[in-house]
């Protein structure tokens, strides 16, 4: 039988990316899978239909994170699409890039920052505590950002830092009820949002020459370690940092 027969998972930003490799990975284990998306229904639409063209169930839920009353848009959807199920697994995946240096960035794009990439998961969390099963997953989208220098995201790697700081005093607070709460951070992956910098081959080449395994992370790489965080097999670990990153910077490679 398939990991996540019976159970119900809610991917923030699954419509497009490594949302929805988490999507397609957590059905294809059997789950009914909440697609979150923000604008894009399309995109959200053809993750649904490819869960259901491989035998899966999902639905699609918007909500504009950074936009008042957003999370209770969401889980307004999120509830009708359960019909009085609880929720077995929280992915919270969506989130926002930025390309500046402290000089250049706004307090607009602070602000919008850490609305979409902090303030939407806490509480997303926060309504979802009620809905989650004993025995749940709480899996947050991090990044080597938090790791390592990247000078011209700085503000995206305070917000991945504090999106990291949650897992620890959750995983303490929920432990009891069996639920592990972690955090999963990729490297760089190929996405709509790295697709600026995937695109130029000088710095593909630079990222993989300080990449143990040697190449750029597909969103499928991200998915299975989700995947198993989900599962029956990550249930001893909580409160943890998952490095999902083929080994970026890990020291000289000669
Ligand atoms: N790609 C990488 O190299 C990489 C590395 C480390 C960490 N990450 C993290 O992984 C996560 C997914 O990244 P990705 O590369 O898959 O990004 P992506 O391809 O740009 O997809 C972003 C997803 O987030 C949703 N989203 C964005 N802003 C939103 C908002 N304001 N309200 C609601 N939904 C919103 C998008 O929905 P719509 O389709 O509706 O726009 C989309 O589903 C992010 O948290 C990112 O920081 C990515």
């Amino acid at each position: 039988m398939a990991s996540l027969t019976g159970k119900t998972a809610l991917v923030t930003g699954g419509s497009r990316g490594i949302g929805r490799a988490v999507a397609l990975r957590l059905a294809g284990e059997g789950a009914l899978v909440a697609v979150h998306y923000g604008d894009n229904a399309e995109a959200a639409g053809t993750t649904v239909a490819r869960i259901e063209e491989a035998g899966g169930r999902a639905f699609a839920v918007r909500a504009r994170f950074g936009e008042d009353g957003a999370v209770e848009r969401l889980f307004e959807g999120l509830t009708a699409g359960l019909a009085g199920r609880g929720l077995d697994v929280l992915v919270n995946n969506a989130g926002i890039s930025s390309a500046h240096a402290i000089r250049d960035v706004t307090p607009q794009e602070w602000e919008r920052l850490l609305a979409v990439n902090v303030t939407a998961p806490f509480f997303v969390i926060q309504r979802a505590l009620p809905l989650l099963n004993d025995g749940g997953r709480i899996i947050n989208m991090g990044s080597t950002a938090s790791r390592f220098a990247v000078s011209t995201q700085i503000g995206y790697t305070v917000t991945k830092a504090a999106l990291e700081s949650l897992a620890p005093s959750l995983a303490n607070e929920l432990g009891r009820r069996g639920i592990t709460v972690n955090t999963v951070a990729p490297g760089a992956v190929r996405t709509d949002l790295t697709a600026g910098y995937t695109a130029i081959p000088e710095v593909v080449a630079g990222l993989e020459a300080v990449t143990a395994l040697g190449r750029l992370g597909e969103p499928e790489d991200v998915a299975d370690v989700v995947g198993f965080l989900a599962g029956p097999q990550g249930r001893w670990i909580t409160g943890r940092t998952i490095d999902v990153s083929g080994g970026t910077y890990l020291g000289p490679l000669v």
